[in-house]
C-alpha cells in the first residue's frame, strides 16, 4: 500500500477548520467538501484519458477525456458527507454503498448494508471513509469490493492513524491511501489523536 500524504497549504487550511472544535456543522460541511475536492485531485491523478478531437470556436483541437470508469463507495454514515464533491468532479461516476458495524468487544466489522452497481469489474474503485482509525472498516470494505473484481481500489480519507495504515498495509498491500494527515495515535476509545472527533457527528450535527 502506498500512503499519499497530500501536503498543500489549502489542505492544511481546511483540515485546521475541521479539527477546530469551534467549527459548526455548516462550516464543517463546507471545509469537508473543499478538502475532499483537493484529495480527489491527487487520488485521480493516474486516471487514463482518450484522445477527443473537438472543434473550438476557432479551430480543430485534439482534446482528452477520462476513459477510466470510476465507482465511488462511501462507507455509511460519515462517508456520505464525502460524496458531493465526487459527484461534481468525476465524469460518469457510479456509486455503491457499504454499511459496516463494529462489534465493540472483538472490534470486527461486519456488513449490514451493501448496495453496489453491477458493473464494478474493471473499474477504479474509490472508497470514501473520512477517518482511517483501526483499519477494521477499511479492510472489510476492500474485502467486499474485491469480490467484484475492480481494476484497482483506493481509499480517500481525511485523517489516518498509524494503526489503520499498518492494518491496511498488511491486509491489502495493493490499496493506495490518499489522506490529508497521518495523526499520532488512537486513544482507548479508538478515536484518532489529535484527530477531529466523530466525523459523522460533526458533519450532521448529531
Ligand atoms: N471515526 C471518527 O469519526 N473519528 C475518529 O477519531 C475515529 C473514527
Amino acid at each position: 500500500m502506498a500512503l499519499h500524504l497530500v501536503d498543500h497549504p489549502l489542505v492544511a487550511h481546511y483540515l485546521t477548520r475541521l479539527r477546530d472544535r469551534e467549527t459548526e456543522p455548516d462550516g464543517f460541511r463546507e471545509a469537508s467538501g473543499k478538502i475532499i475536492t483537493l484529495l480527489l485531485y491527487e487520488a485521480t491523478r493516474d486516471l487514463r484519458t482518450n484522445p477527443a478531437p473537438i472543434k473550438t470556436p476557432l479551430e480543430s483541437f485534439e482534446g482528452r477525456t477520462v476513459s477510466d470508469r470510476v465507482v465511488a463507495v462511501p462507507i455509511l454514515r460519515a462517508g456520505l458527507g464525502l460524496l458531493p464533491p465526487v459527484l461534481d468532479l468525476l465524469p460518469q461516476v457510479t456509486v455503491g454503498y457499504i454499511g459496516l458495524e463494529r462489534d465493540e468487544r472483538t472490534a470486527i466489522a461486519s456488513r449490514y448494508y451493501v448496495k453496489l452497481p453491477p458493473d464494478i469489474q474493471g473499474k477504479v474503485a474509490i472508497i470514501l471513509d473520512p477517518m482511517l482509525a483501526t483499519g477494521g472498516t477499511a479492510c472489510k470494505a476492500v474485502e467486499i469490493l474485491e469480490e467484484y473484481r475492480p481494476a484497482s481500489v483506493r481509499l480517500v480519507c481525511v485523517v489516518a492513524a498509524p494503526e489503520g495504515i499498518s492494518a491496511l498495509q498488511a491486509a491489502h498491500p495493493s490499496v493506495d491511501v490518499f489522506t490529508a494527515a497521518r495523526d499520532r495515535e488512537l486513544n482507548a476509545q479508538k478515536y484518532i489523536l489529535p484527530g477531529l472527533g466523530d466525523y459523522g457527528d460533526r458533519l450532521f450535527g448529531t
